[in-house]
């Protein structure tokens, strides 16, 4: 077969050890030809391509990043798309299957693609985890090692200071970016998007925390909502797709903390970079396992699937079952990581 991979959405650790692991599981057992697609969609709604060898693929599982590109491109709404242009262009450059990796948005759109006929399975990939079809998605473990790390070293300069220090992380719906990255690094208050938290309440933990000369760290998700507050900071403007870029709720609740405690507080907001590097050991594997099964799923012609992690194995899922909902922090999760925070 001709197979087609592409890249779409936001990047994350271990996109490329999907894609290697696919065309050396396809060139090696099937006999398969690869194309990448760049840019996500929209290279393949344009038919921008190029052929992909093994010698293209060779070493690049370590890798951060994607050697394919990604774009944010819908592939109904942008020009020439729909499953009727992408049908003939398929057939044109004789690509028998498209290999989709992205999140959610990626993954709709693969399933509506599939349900018109379009020869398409899907590889879920967020760094966010917030996929309800998946247990992880890789990317993930790589994040949070850098966010814990991070915090690490915001912890020893907090101590020097008696300061207390903010940390915020992405996390646009669900918090476990934040949950993870906070428990791992001993935060004193984790806040994330699935909690409503009055901001006396963190100032209380705060000042327990700094009361027995300790510097306070305190996590925040880009998504947090305080109690009285009616929606996620989007101070930012919004994405081309209309989406609101979310991002300043660590400045904003540094600054609560710093008037309402008297205690020095410095923010500092992680972004991109939790999203860059190479990808763990764990990500690599969970990667490559994916991009195995995403291949094998060509293979048996199940378009519209995709590959997900159930406990220790890789499973075939739905596309309907993939966006059924995100997978949010349960309340009990966050009971539990309470019993560390303040005192
Ligand atoms: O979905 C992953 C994510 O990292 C979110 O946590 C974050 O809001 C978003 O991507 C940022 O995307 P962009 O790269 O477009 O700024």
């Amino acid at each position: 077969m001709r197979i087609g991979l592409m890249t779409s959405g936001g990047d994350c650790p271990g996109l490329n050890a999907v894609i290697r692991s696919a065309v050396l599981h396809g060139i090696k057992s099937y006999g398969d030809e690869f194309v990448g697609f760049r840019a996500g969609w929209r290279g393949v709604i344009e038919a921008d391509y190029f052929e992909l060898g093994r010698q293209n693929v060779r070493g690049i599982s370590r890798e951060g990043g994607t050697i394919l590109g990604t774009s944010r491109t819908h592939p109904y709404n942008h020009p020439g798309g729909g499953p009727e242009n992408m049908a003939k262009t398929l057939k044109r450059h004789e690509i028998d299957a498209v290999i989709a990796i992205g999140g959610e948005g990626t993954l709709a759109g693969a399933k509506r693609l599939a349900d018109a006929g379009i020869p398409v399975v899907g590889v879920p990939k967020t760094i966010d985890n917030d996929l309800n079809a998946t247990d992880y998605t890789f990317g993930f473990d790589t994040a949070i090692s850098i966010a814990t790390d991070a915090m690490d070293r915001l912890r020893t300069t907090g101590e020097s200071h008696h300061r207390c220090m903010v940390s915020e992380v992405m996390g646009r719906h669900v918090g476990w970016i934040a949950l993870h990255s906070g428990m791992a690094a001993g935060a004193h208050a984790i806040l994330i998007p699935e909690q409503r938290v009055n901001i006396d309440q963190v100032c209380e933990w705060v000042e327990q925390v700094h009361s027995r000369g300790r510097a306070p760290l305190v996590v925040v998700a880009e998504g947090f909502i305080p109690d009285d507050a009616e929606e996620a900071l989007a101070g930012k403007g919004q994405e081309a797709d209309g989406r609101p870029r979310l991002g300043g709720i660590g400045e904003f609740i540094t600054a609560q903390i710093e008037q309402r405690t008297g205690i020095e507080t410095r923010n500092t907001t992680l972004g991109h970079i939790q999203r860059g590097g190479n990808p763990t050991g764990y990500d690599r594997v969970l990667a490559t396992r994916f991009g195995i099964k995403a291949l094998d799923l060509v293979h048996e012609g199940a378009w519209g699937h995709m590959a997900s992690l159930r406990g220790t194995e890789i499973v075939t899922m739905g596309l309907t079952e993939a966006l059924d909902g995100l997978k949010e922090v349960p309340a009990q999760r966050y009971e539990e990581a309470k019993i560390l925070f303040g005192r």
